[in-house]
């Protein structure tokens, strides 16, 4: 039992998206340093706390541990002396895999049942036709009528079953590609986000942070966290692309199966019919060896789709309960390590400090820099208008702060300070009016670049890390994409149930029906022979 890598496909696809999430969270979990690392470092005097809890070591938010889709997966578990399996979803335990194959047994022993009793009728009507002598037929109006009535309406039913089949993979197929997208999506998105914060850090790196205001030691945190969330991006894109290639392949290989399943059965049931209705007994008869097979095959195909079908009904409550009980520790944490919310909190008020220190270290650069007019010969020859202070959006113990007015915002301070910057001479003093040399301007730009990012990139960041994004993705695949995946897997294990049904029985039919057209044949022509002894005999009487 594989159970570590699951074949199956719509499940793949939600394992997918539990894999690749936590792709970033785990590159998270130590990404808690991303602004751990920037704030602890003495000038700011801020003392990190580093608690990297997971939900399951967390005992002050709720320790109960929750079973996922606990009622869904109540079921028999075969390696268990056949008791309930009560462990709920969990793809790294054996008996719950155990459990939910279990529930094709029935299908896959109606395919063993039907291949050996199949065998052994074959046997036997070797054994008669090599040894027997056949009797005298004996020829009922009934049972050949009968026999023609049920060949003709199991033969419909194979052609209703290969038609639902046909429909119900091409629904399959596209509502898998539809969620797969979605999936695919939500993980470039994320890519998208770690890139954003990633690019503002790298220029505000390569524009000199270091060179005056922004000690050495916090760029280097800025430069190792900028790399964290880098190559955290990248693992998640590669594994992203690799994974949907994947399973795009699987996706295309169970179709293309079920497609030729559907033609095949449906020119069995045709041809089937065909032979028998004109009494090509051969043929029927090499039919009838290739449709045991098939029937056997199409079972046991039937409860492949049955066990695919309760194991992402499984996946889909699962995810639901995972969604509704944050704080409980479920099978599905250890797959994805969410960091507790108590932590995500504080990793956002953490970048809410570099943001607020950073942001103070722009204006005193301008209140006790720029904007004072020292004795000429002290200084750079500083003149003109007063630089405007950079509007700090958050006050000293981190709560939203409004603008001062004659503050600039973060988003446009860059445009304003433009205007106050000086043309500079050789010696780096202002030759023309303004406060700001292009150097100064350079790196408080950087300064605001950096504070702007990680302003607007705070949030993004808690929410991948306490998992919010993660269980929004999950509410959006259980609230729209899995009715389609239940819907059209049930489809397909119908379509396959009917189809192999219809030609298992039609087949029988035709066995029977191409022996009562041969008893009709010979008992007419052993009536007309009599006839005509009788007719002869009346004429000579
Ligand atoms: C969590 O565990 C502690 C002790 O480990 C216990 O006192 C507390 O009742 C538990 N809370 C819940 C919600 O189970
Ligand atoms: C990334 O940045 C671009 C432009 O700067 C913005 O449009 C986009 O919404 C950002 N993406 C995320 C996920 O923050
Ligand atoms: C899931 O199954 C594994 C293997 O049996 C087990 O170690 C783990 O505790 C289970 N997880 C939960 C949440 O029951
Ligand atoms: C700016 O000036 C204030 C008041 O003079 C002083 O307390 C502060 O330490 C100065 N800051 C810097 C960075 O020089
Ligand atoms: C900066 O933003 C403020 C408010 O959004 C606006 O009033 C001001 O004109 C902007 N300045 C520049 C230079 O864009
Ligand atoms: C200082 O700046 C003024 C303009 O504000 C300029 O006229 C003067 O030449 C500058 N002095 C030096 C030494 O560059
Ligand atoms: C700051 O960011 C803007 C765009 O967001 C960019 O055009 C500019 O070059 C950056 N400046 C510095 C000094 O990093």
């Amino acid at each position: 039992m594989s159970y570590t890598k699951p074949k199956a496909i719509p499940l793949t696809v939600a394992v997918l998206s539990l894999l690749l999430v936590s792709a970033v969270s785990v590159s998270f979990v130590n990404g808690t340093s991303v602004v751990d690392g920037v704030v602890s470092e003495p000038i700011y005097g801020v003392v990190s706390s580093g608690s990297k809890r997971f939900l399951g070591e967390n005992n002050a938010t709720g320790n109960s541990s929750l079973v996922l889709a606990a009622e869904r997966t109540h079921r028999r578990d075969p390696l268990e002396d056949r008791s309930y399996y009560t462990g709920g979803w969990n793809i790294s335990n054996e008996h719950y895999w155990a459990s939910v194959a279990y529930t094709g047994a029935p299908l896959f022993i109606i395919a063993l049942f039907w291949f050996v009793a199949c065998a052994i009728c074959l046997l036997l009507v070797c054994i008669c036709c090599c040894c027997c002598r056949r009797g005298r037929y004996g020829y009922s109006r009934t049972a050949y009528a009968l026999s023609l009535t049920f060949l003709t309406a199991f033969t419909i039913a194979a052609i209703i079953g290969s038609v639902f089949l046909y429909t119900g993979q091409g629904k399959f197929h596209d509502g898998t590609k539809h969620t797969l997208d979605y999936v695919v999506q939500q993980a470039r998105s994320t890519v998208d986000g770690l890139r954003n914060v990633s690019n503002t850090l790298a220029v505000a790196k390569h524009t000199g942070v270091s060179q005056i205001f922004i000690p050495q030691n916090v760029q280097n945190n800025i430069d190792k966290v900028d790399a964290k969330i880098n190559s955290a991006a990248e693992t998640l894109e590669n594994e992203t692309e690799k994974n949907k290639k994947d399973i795009m392949i699987i996706l295309d290989f169970v179709r293309r199966i079920l497609i030729i399943v559907a033609a095949v059965m449906l020119g069995l049931a045709a041809l089937g019919f065909l032979f028998s209705i004109l009494g090509l007994q051969v043929l029927v008869y090499i039919l009838v060896i290739i449709g045991w097979i098939l029937v056997a095959v199409t079972f046991i195909l039937c409860g492949l789709f049955l066990v695919l079908h309760n194991a992402t009904g499984d996946t889909c409550v699962a995810m639901d309960d995972w969604v509704k009980h944050p704080s409980a520790h479920t099978a599905l944490d250890d797959i994805i390590p969410c960091v507790d919310p108590a932590t995500a909190q504080d990793t956002l008020s953490q970048s809410k400090e570099v943001t607020y220190q950073l942001v103070g270290v722009s204006n005193r650069i301008i209140t006790n820099i720029s904007n004072i007019n020292p004795p000429s010969g002290v200084g750079y020859n500083q003149s003109g208008p007063l630089v405007p202070n950079l509007c700090n959006p958050f006050n000293s113990d981190k709560t939203d702060r409004k603008c001062a007015s004659g503050e600039v915002e973060l988003s446009n301070a860059t445009q304003v300070w433009k205007n106050y910057v000086c043309q500079v001479s050789a010696s780096n003093v202002c030759s023309t009016v303004g406060r700001l040399t292009p150097a100064m301007y350079d790196q408080m730009t950087a300064v605001v670049n950096v504070s702007n990012g990680l302003y607007h990139s705070g949030p993004f960041l808690k929410e991948l890390l306490d998992c919010t994004f993660l269980r929004d993705t999950f509410t959006v695949i259980h609230d729209e994409h899995c009715p389609d995946l239940s819907r059209y897997s049930k489809w397909i294990y119908i379509g396959l149930a009917l189809v192999s049904a219809a030609v298992m029985l039609s087949l029988i039919c035709w066995v029977l029906y191409a022996r009562e057209r041969r008893h009709r044949k010979y008992t007419k022509l052993v009536d007309a022979t009599y006839g005509q002894e009788s007719n002869a005999g009346k004429s000579h009487g």
